[in-house]
């Protein structure tokens, strides 16, 4: 009769608690493998932050200037918001031709790319430069006195 190869080694008693410790030592290092693996991937799969849902972004109208552009941002974006007739309108600062962030220039009530020149009026239509796009509305809401980017 054989005995059973947990019991005995070449006719050598096992050790088990040798036996235990090398698949505990296996398994520990199969888990951490496993985990310098998965983390990085798990991480890259993530949303970025820019990109999950944030809080809206809520604006006074009583703290818009006439001549000066308040800049917030939401989800990643740089948004203007300026005075109006009135009211208020938001726009992503992203300039239409390559991305440059544009600038507000109050006393002209115009938004100026400083990078190669473009001019947007105050309703974001092009009004000079390389680019025949506007800049990109911002949806607003605007209510009790508050405009809400959502
Ligand atoms: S990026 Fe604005 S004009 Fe070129």
């Amino acid at each position: 009769m054989r005995d059973k190869p947990s019991e005995h080694r070449g006719g050598e008693p096992v050790n088990q608690g040798r036996r235990r410790f090398c698949q505990l030592t296996i398994g520990g290092m199969a888990v951490a493998s496993a985990a310098t693996v998965s983390y990085p991937v798990i991480s890259f799969l993530k949303l970025p932050k820019s990109l999950q849902q944030e809080e809206p972004v809520e604006v006074p109208l009583a703290d818009l200037a006439e001549d000066a552009a308040t800049w917030v941002e939401h989800l990643g974006q740089q948004i203007a918001i300026i005075r109006v007739d009135g009211g208020a309108m938001a726009f992503n600062g992203a300039c239409p031709h390559l991305g440059c962030i544009v600038q507000w220039d109050g006393p002209a009530r115009a938004f100026k790319c400083p990078c190669h020149g473009a001019v947007f009026n105050d309703k974001g239509e092009p009004v000079a430069g390389p680019v025949n796009a506007p800049l990109r509305k911002v949806q607003v809401e605007i209510k009790d006195g508050v405009l809400r980017i959502m």
